[in-house]
């Protein structure tokens, strides 16, 4: 059976409404897969490299899961890459460990997919801030596999039963598109 990976890169998941509320759903859909919460075992940013590289190269399918702040993955998430995903590990001429296997990019954006137009207040397009991802993907060796997206995923008032409603529904589409992504 494939062994699925993932690795959330949330900030601050006790916190984390979308991203809780997905992986969640994801583990009980996924329940074989390994869940990994940086936050909880890296509270100081000390990532163990060695161990996190194990976890990759057991794994055939990465999921990396955070939200989506300042237009990229938080700090969390891009310290693991910047160490883990190490010079002669990822890449470079006897850097293949992670060759072949697949590797899903989930995250959630609190701007609505309207703004994300250019005529919209984000003036461009996700797929424009996808590259970064998709490079990083490349030059690992990772089979790039369609990101899974979800906007407007910010409640801000959790007593307005309509809105947090549509925040769940939106966060458990998002676990599930999730689950047939990993599945494929
Ligand atoms: C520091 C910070 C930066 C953010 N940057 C963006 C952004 O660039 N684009 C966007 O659509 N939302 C942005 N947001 C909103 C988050 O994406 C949103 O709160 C998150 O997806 C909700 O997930 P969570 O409940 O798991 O934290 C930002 C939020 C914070 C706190």
């Amino acid at each position: 059976m494939s062994k699925i990976l993932v690795v959330s890169g949330h900030p601050d998941y006790k916190s984390s409404m979308a991203n809780r509320a997905i992986l969640d759903e994801f583990h009980r859909l996924v329940p074989a897969a390994d869940i990994v919460y940086l936050d909880a075992e890296y509270p100081d940013f000390n990532i163990d490299v060695e161990r996190e590289q194990c976890r990759l190269v057991e794994a055939d399918t990465v999921v990396f899961d955070f939200p989506f702040w300042w237009y990229s993955a938080p700090s969390l998430m891009h310290r693991y890459f910047e160490q883990v995903l190490a010079h002669g590990f990822a890449y470079g001429s006897t850097g293949t460990a992670l060759h072949g296997k697949k590797v899903i990019f989930s995250f959630t954006a609190g701007a609505p997919e309207a703004a994300y137009t250019p005529e919209g207040y984000q003036h461009y397009t996700m797929e424009q801030f996808i590259p970064q991802f998709r490079a990083l993907s490349n030059l690992c060796g990772l089979d790039w596999q369609e990101p899974v997206c979800s906007f407007g995923m910010m409640l801000l008032n959790p007593d307005d039963k309509a809105a947090a409603e549509r925040f769940y529904s939106e966060a458990k589409d998002h676990a599930q598109r999730l689950a047939a992504a990993v599945a494929k």
